[in-house]
């Protein structure tokens, strides 16, 4: 053990999960997102426990994400969801990833690398205005892919941006608009083989938006992708548990105050526990002043003082802790939780950034 902190991962929790949307989806295809290390997770882990639990498919975000991934031998196939710098681009077919389009520079950049009969997926903006064609592009873009002897037209896809609020009328209209546009492809005599729009929350809450694949990326780690959606999530299993032991115990008085700005005044005469683990990890500095704790002696106790970069305190009040004691940041122990959710919800964050957030020095150690 290189240090007294550490995630556990299980492959099998993210293949329960992707098992559990392939059945609901079904007969959609389930392309698993692994992008920014899987979510926190560990982006091969993931990808080969998806792989295991049914997934047709992987997204990424980044074209060095795939290669990481094909030089850890994962096969099949691997789409990067948006367009990247033209210099990724011949690495990019080398590694037989599928490629994004929603610009004539982006085609001009794979035809450039000197692609042949490359698989693409054309990306239609309908709400999110982050990336994708728009209205009057698409069927130019969709017609020159075809044309184009360097690519194939795999995919049409777009982004939704409310999926996770069920009853926000947005989804709906952004459907509308994506139908449209699908409807004048096939006008212009283009079909696709697949089409996608749902992200997790699409496919947990938005059957219509299942298409030919959906694109899953937090539910497959056991998350909900937010509160308007945690009863959909019930059959999912967390992936992720965050760990650590401690690593120094002292007593300390009443009116003694702790940490960074000595912040925290103690009310009562406490044990106070060191725990080897902080901000530079992923345990935001604030979680202190917003009723963070951890589990640790079969119960909830709270995070005393700002976190520090390496480091953070917890009040055991009189019961006995010893150091090398377990503790647990995320997970569970003695019959109580804390989920990646608590903490968002107690930042005002979403689960997402959490677990994104917990950095590489943490080891991630697979169960
Ligand atoms: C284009 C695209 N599709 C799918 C996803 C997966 O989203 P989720 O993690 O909510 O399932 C993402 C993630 O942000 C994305 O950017």
């Amino acid at each position: 053990m290189s240090r007294w902190a550490w995630a556990e991962v299980s492959a099998s929790a993210i293949a329960h999960n992707v098992r559990t949307l392939a059945d609901l989806a079904a007969p959609a295809q389930v392309w698993a997102v692994v992008k920014a290390d899987g979510y926190g997770h560990g982006a091969v882990l993931a990808a080969r426990a998806a792989q295991a639990g049914g997934a047709h498919g992987l997204c990424v975000a980044l074209v060095q994400e795939g290669v990481q991934l094909r030089e850890a031998g994962v096969q099949g196939p691997i789409l990067v969801l948006s367009e990247q710098p033209s210099t990724q681009t011949t690495m990019a077919i080398a590694a037989g990833l599928q490629l994004t389009v929603y610009s004539a520079d982006g085609l001009a950049a794979i035809a450039a690398a000197g692609a042949h009969d490359h698989p693409v997926h054309l990306k239609i903006d309908t709400g999110m205005r982050r990336v994708g064609a728009t209205g009057h592009e698409t069927v130019a873009l969709a017609q020159a892919i075809v044309a184009s002897p360097a690519t194939r037209l795999e995919g049409v896809f777009t982004h939704l941006a409310v999926a996770d609020e069920p009853q926000n009328p947005f989804t709906g209209q952004q459907l509308a608009r994506f139908d449209e546009a699908l409807a004048r492809l096939a006008a212009a005599g283009v079909q696709p083989p697949l089409v996608h729009a749902a992200n997790s929350a699409g496919a947990l809450a938005h059957p219509r938006a299942r298409y030919g694949m959906v694109r899953v990326g937090i539910a497959i780690y056991g998350i909900s992708p937010g509160p308007g959606v945690d009863h959909l999530c019930t059959d999912l299993r967390p992936a992720l548990s965050l760990h650590a032991r401690v690593s120094h115990v002292k007593r300390v008085g009443a009116g003694e105050r702790i940490s960074y700005g000595l912040r925290h005044t103690f009310a009562a005469d406490a044990t106070v526990a060191t725990l080897p683990l902080g901000y530079a990890d992923g345990v935001p500095r604030r979680l202190h002043a917003v009723g963070g704790t951890v589990l640790l002696g079969g119960g909830h106790r709270p995070i005393v003082g700002v976190v520090t970069m390496d480091q953070l305190m917890v009040d055991c009040g009189d019961d006995p802790v010893q150091v090398g004691d377990d503790a647990v940041l995320i997970g569970s122990q003695g019959g109580h939780t804390i989920t990646a959710g608590d903490w968002a919800e107690r930042l005002d964050t979403i689960a997402y950034e959490i677990v994104c957030g917990i950095s590489a020095r943490v080891e991630r150690r697979a169960t």
